[in-house]
């Protein structure tokens, strides 16, 4: 029987936050200053977490990604992509701000790496530096080309849309991910993790991030496709496609099939919700497979729908986004 919640929705996708550590400080992200989680021996070992998710490809889970924190700050992590594909993982993906990716692009594609989201929010140095905390930007597109050179297909790029700071140039980040040979994805900011007025500030709901794109979509486009999936594709006038992820504006609950794993090892039933059951004590225990099964099961039964982003409570870097 596959992993069904109280509304019949069935999961398929795992995300595993794999490290609360970044090297990067964004605007939209802040950790909250607290020492990382694996300098503390909280975070689940390599084999803690190959164990948990070949729990969950048992239970029907198809696809799994790797996020942070920044997941290339966990030492060895191409080790870990490579025990998860011999674990049987049909699907794994890795979300990176790219920063160390230039060293490790061909490690993780050698590994069996399926496929790469980069997060990227400005083309701009000097605004890349003031978005990150970090003048890095050089650092990410040439690691973004070792990609290209790994065969590290289907690229994907995301970044979060702000009012006021790169919503001049959304257009140039879909024409770059395009000419790259993938596609931007623009996330509406969600107030995650930060005050709720800097939020409000700076939000920009989807229909306004669409009138933005207008110069680069084919003719046509009149409003957001329904589709499957967070992220809703429109055409670009040249060819290829942009993405938006309304998560704020157009809550996508009704389709939502993911669960995630957070740092700490537990089972997160929703972004937007402070709902969690831990997992690691009971593997540390010396829980069985088929009781972790049972754990995750009668969790996933209480997997919400409609939760408000602000009741979130921990931050994307435990969370992973
Ligand atoms: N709102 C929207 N997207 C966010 N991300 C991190 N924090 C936020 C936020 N408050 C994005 C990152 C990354 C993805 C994992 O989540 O930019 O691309």
């Amino acid at each position: 029987m596959r992993l069904t919640d109280g509304f019949g929705r069935v999961m398929g996708a795992l995300r595993v936050s794999v490290t609360d550590r970044c090297d990067l400080v964004c605007s939209y992200c802040r950790p909250h200053g607290a020492p990382a989680l694996d300098a503390r021996g909280l975070v689940p070992s390599f084999e803690e977490i190959t164990r948990l998710v070949r729990v969950f490809l048992r239970l029907g889970v198809t696809r799994v990604r790797l996020t942070g924190g920044e997941p290339l700050r966990r030492r060895g992590l191409a080790i870990l992509v490579r025990a998860l594909k011999t674990a049987g993982v049909p699907d794994l993906a890795l979300t990176t701000n790219g920063t160390a990716l230039a060293g490790q692009a061909a490690a993780l594609a050698r590994a069996g790496l399926d496929r790469l989201n980069v997060s990227l929010d400005s083309l701009d140095p000097a605004r890349f530096a003031a978005i990150t905390g970090v003048d890095a930007l050089p650092r990410v597109l040439a690691g973004i080309e070792a990609a290209r050179a790994a065969g590290l297909f289907p690229l994907r790029f995301n970044a979060v849309a702000m009012r006021g700071v790169n919503d001049d140039e959304l257009c140039a980040l879909a024409r770059y991910a395009v000419s790259r040979g993938g596609a931007m994805r623009f996330i509406e900011f969600m107030p995650v993790g930060v005050a709720p007025a800097a939020w409000e500030h700076r939000y920009l709901p989807a229909a306004a991030i669409l009138e933005s794109l207008r110069p680069v979509l084919a003719p046509g486009v009149t409003g957001l496709p329904d589709g499957p999936g967070p992220a809703r594709y429109l055409p670009l006038a040249g060819g290829g496609e942009v993405g938006i992820i309304a998560g704020v504006s157009r809550p996508f609950c009704g389709t939502c099939d993911r669960l995630r794993l957070s740092a700490r090892g537990a089972l997160r039933l929703c972004l937007a919700s402070p709902l969690e059951v831990d997992l690691l004590a009971p593997l540390r225990a010396g829980a069985a497979d088929d009781e972790l099964g049972r754990i995750i099961r009668a969790a996933v039964r209480r997997k919400p729908t409609g939760a408000s982003y602000t009741e979130a409570r921990a931050g994307m870097s435990v969370i992973g986004g």
